[in-house]
C-alpha cells in the first residue's frame, strides 16, 4: 500500500471514530485498550517514509531514510494534525549528525510556537496543539536517516486549528489564497511552509494582499517567519492593502501563515517565491 492509500484508510476511521463517543476525554498519555481503541490503532498508526508530507492521524512512524543517506542542506517538513490536544514525539532512531536537526513546533491562532530540538535517542518532546510542524534542516554536509514516533491524548479541543495547508516544495512558485477566488472564510488558519526539495535560498514576493484592516492586524492577519538558527522567526505580520518587503529565506525554510477571526472577509492575498 502506498502513503496515501493509508492516509485515505485512516482518514475513513477517522470519521468512523469521530462519530463514535469521544473514548479519550482527559485521560493523560496513551489509553487503556477498549474495543473501539483497538480498531482504531489497528488503522490509525500510520507510517510516513517521504520527505515532509502532511500526517493526520492518531498516532504514526515518520521514518526518512533510515540506514540510507540525506543530502546536504535537505529540507523537509511535515505538519501533524492529531484529534487531540496533547502531542509527544518520541526519537526512535537517527543518523543525524550534531550540525543537523530535527525540531518541533506547535501551530496556534497566536502563530507558530518557539521550536524544540529532538535530538537523542528516546527523547520525548510534548506540545500542547491540535497542529504541530516537523522540520528536518541538514547541514552542509551529507548524513544518516531517523525515525520518529508521536502519539496523541488528552482531550479534544474546541480551538481553531489549521483549516488549510499546502506544503510548497517546488523551487519556486505562485500561490493565490483562497485558490478559488471569492472571499476567504471566518476562522480560517492556512499554513504554507516552504520547503524546496532542491536546496537554495528562494525570495518570497507578496503581489496583491486584501484582508480586513486594523491598526496591530489583531482580527485578520498574515505572517512570515524565516528559518534562523533553530527557530521560525517572525519576521513580517501585515493586513488591509499593505504589501510587505521581499524576504529571502536564506536557510531555504519559511512559513506563510493567515488567520482571520469571526467576520469581516475579503478576498485575500497572491504571493510568488523563487
Ligand atoms: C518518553 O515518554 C514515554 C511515555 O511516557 C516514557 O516511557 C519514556 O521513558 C520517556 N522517555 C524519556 C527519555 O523520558
Ligand atoms: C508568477 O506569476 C508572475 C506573474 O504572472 C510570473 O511573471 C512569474 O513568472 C510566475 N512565477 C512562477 C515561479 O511561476
Amino acid at each position: 500500500m502506498n502513503p496515501t492509500s493509508l492516509i485515505i484508510l485512516v482518514a475513513f476511521f477517522f470519521a468512523a471514530v469521530t462519530a463514535a463517543p469521544q473514548p479519550n476525554q482527559g485521560r493523560p498519555d496513551d489509553p487503556e485498550p477498549e474495543l473501539i481503541f483497538i480498531t482504531f490503532i489497528l488503522y490509525s498508526y500510520i507510517f510516513v517514509t517521504t520527505c515532509g508530507g502532511i500526517v493526520n492521524a492518531y498516532s504514526a512512524s515518520i521514518e526518512f531514510q533510515l540506514g540510507g543517506s540525506i543530502r546536504a542542506d535537505m529540507r523537509c517538513v511535515w505538519i501533524v494534525q492529531t484529534p487531540y490536544f496533547t502531542k509527544r514525539f518520541n526519537l526512535i532512531a537517527s543518523g543525524l549528525k550534531e550540525t543537523d536537526g530535527l525540531y518541533i513546533t506547535a501551530v496556534s491562532i497566536v502563530g507558530l510556537s518557539s521550536s524544540e530540538k529532538l535530538s537523542t535517542i528516546g527523547q520525548n518532546v510534548t506540545v500542547t496543539s491540535r497542529s504541530a510542524m516537523i522540520t528536518l534542516i541538514v547541514g552542509h554536509a551529507p548524513t544518516l536517516g531517523f525515525k520518529m514516533e508521536f502519539y496523541s491524548s488528552g482531550g479534544s479541543s474546541v480551538a481553531p486549528y489549521v483549516t488549510s495547508y499546502t506544503i510548497l516544495t517546488t523551487a519556486k512558485g505562485n500561490v493565490t489564497y483562497p485558490s478559488n477566488g471569492g472571499n476567504y472564510g471566518n476562522y480560517e488558519i492556512a499554513l504554507f511552509p516552504i520547503a524546496a526539495s532542491v536546496p537554495g535560498q528562494p525570495t518570497l514576493r507578496f503581489t496583491r494582499v486584501d484582508l480586513e484592516s486594523e491598526p496591530t492586524c489583531a482580527y485578520d492577519s498574515i505572517k512570515i517567519y524565516n528559518w534562523f538558527d533553530g527557530n521560525y522567526l517572525q519576521v513580517a505580520i501585515f493586513c488591509g492593502n499593505t504589501i510587505p518587503t521581499s524576504v529571502t529565506l536564506q536557510d531555504g525554510v519559511g512559513v506563510v501563515l493567515f488567520k482571520s477571526d469571526l467576520s469581516w472577509t475579503r478576498t485575500g492575498f497572491d504571493f510568488q517565491y523563487e
